[in-house]
């Protein structure tokens, strides 16, 4: 059997597995999808955010990119912010990073990597912002731990400073903003940065005219 031919037949079981547990699962999400939460994540495969929080499927809308970066020119994420925001209005968004992220570990160093240098660069950005706090730990991984949980608090704040979330904040006092760390050695995710919905934050990013 090729490998992927794995997949297909482990979905067939799971179908049918999720049929016979209730056999109204899947004519319930068939028309609609409610779900509570955005996730925004790294693609990294050790990190399933369905699997990570036990949840079923239409309970988390998903965007997952490299080092989950929200960048205020990636239509895709914004694409995706907007429809959760304003169509399904899910009253939590979610930044999950984790230890031992590639896409962080390759930002902070100095070799070319290609066209994903563009999408490091924000990492590094990150760095550049909190540097005296980073360079301050004494060891390696330390260091990178930390720029890891201060990307995740960065990227919740870019999701703070849209539009689309303070029109939100203003009309329905929600979502609530969280960033989390999972860490792959015990499975477990740390919240490192939450902020409430309407929470105030530097005043030059607040709109005062949504
Ligand atoms: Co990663």
């Amino acid at each position: 059997m090729n490998s992927y031919e794995r997949l297909l037949e482990n979905n067939k079981s799971w179908a049918g597995e999720k049929i016979k547990v209730d056999p109204g699962f899947f004519d319930r999400l068939v028309n609609v999808q409610k779900p509570d939460f955005l996730w925004i994540g790294c693609s990294d495969s050790r990190v399933p955010p369905d699997q990570i929080t036990q949840t079923q499927p239409g309970e988390i809308f998903i965007h997952r990119n490299i080092a989950n970066m929200v960048i205020h020119t990636d239509l895709n994420v914004l694409s995706v912010l907007e429809y959760s925001v304003n169509v399904l209005k899910v009253n939590h968004i979610i930044v999950c990073g984790h230890y031992g992220c590639g896409g962080v570990k390759a930002a902070f160093q100095q070799h070319s990597l290609g066209l994903i240098n563009k999408w490091l660069r924000n990492i590094k950005d990150v760095y550049r912002f909190h540097q005296d706090e980073i360079r301050a730990i004494p060891n390696e991984e330390g260091r990178l731990n930390k720029l890891i949980e201060l990307n995740v608090k960065e990227q919740l704040m870019n999701v703070a400073k849209t539009s689309i979330v303070q029109k939100a904040w203003k009309d329905r006092e929600a979502p609530h903003l969280h960033g989390w760390v999972y860490d792959l050695h015990d499975g477990i995710i740390k919240p490192i940065f939450e902020m409430r919905a309407g929470e105030h934050f530097d005043p030059l990013y607040e709109f005062d005219n949504l």
